[in-house]
């Protein structure tokens, strides 16, 4: 209860909830980057997946759960910054301050509404009947869904917006997560800025790399 009740504490929820996501992250856009071996690879992927049965269920409600309390804790640490200097007196003072440190609560929620647009997009399938089909091994046809959504040049901007957002929020975020543990010193700070930045670049890039490919034909039906 006092852990929770703490600054210190609540920091170090953050930490590792956000350490999960990222880690989330990676595997995920690993598996995604399936969709340059073609529809076999990317179909037969998904399939796998949605048929580890209950072990399905127990991943998803695992990660909505981590989601959640590290987007409450998010809102709660920074309505608490806020109400200690309401004028903004310590970025201010504080030259370490950087542009993707001060925006994380703003980055936080583009994030968040890109999650339940990419959930009822990708996941739940209702934004967009026409790209959702089963393919010739009657497998959710992943790739076709993949294709035909972002030959939308609109669709693609959004996810292009919402992927500034997330190298913004992790190249703070993961470096945070290093220096809440109290991985950071002197000598290692420097490192660790820098490790938080190439994590953040390397995510935007599996990611992003996937509609560019198909806007421009290099992955196509
Ligand atoms: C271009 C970038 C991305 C692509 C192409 C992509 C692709 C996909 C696809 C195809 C699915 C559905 C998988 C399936 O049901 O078979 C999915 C699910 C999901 N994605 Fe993404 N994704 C991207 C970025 C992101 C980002 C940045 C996040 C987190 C902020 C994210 C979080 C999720 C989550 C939580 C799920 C649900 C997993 C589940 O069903 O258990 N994705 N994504």
């Amino acid at each position: 209860m006092q852990f929770t009740q703490s600054t210190v504490g609540r920091k170090m929820i953050m930490a590792v909830t956000g350490l999960c996501l990222v880690l989330f992250l990676i595997i995920h856009s690993v598996g995604n980057l399936g969709v340059f071996s073609g529809p076999d690879g990317i179909n037969a992927y998904a399939d796998f997946l949605h048929n580890l049965g209950a072990g399905v269920w127990i991943f998803r409600i695992a990660l909505a759960a981590i989601f959640v309390i590290h987007i409450a804790y998010g809102i709660q640490l920074t309505m608490e910054n806020m109400a200690a200097r309401p004028d903004g007196y310590t970025y201010k003072q504080d030259s370490r301050a950087t542009f993707a440190s001060k925006t994380m609560i703003y980055t936080g929620f583009i994030i968040f509404a890109f999650l339940v647009y990419h959930l009822l997009h990708f996941t739940i399938r209702v934004t967009n009947p026409e790209i959702y089909g089963l393919d010739a091994a009657g497998r959710f046809d992943v790739f076709t869904m993949m294709v035909e959504g972002f030959s939308s040049v609109v669709v693609s901007l959004v996810y292009l917006i919402a992927m500034i957002a997330l190298i913004l929020h992790l190249s703070h975020g993961v470096a945070s997560i290093f220096q809440t543990v109290g991985l950071n010193n002197v000598k290692s700070l420097p490192i660790i800025e820098k490790v938080g930045k190439a994590v953040a670049i390397l995510l935007f890039l599996a990611f992003i790399c996937i509609p560019v490919a198909i806007l421009i034909g290099i992955v196509s039906l």
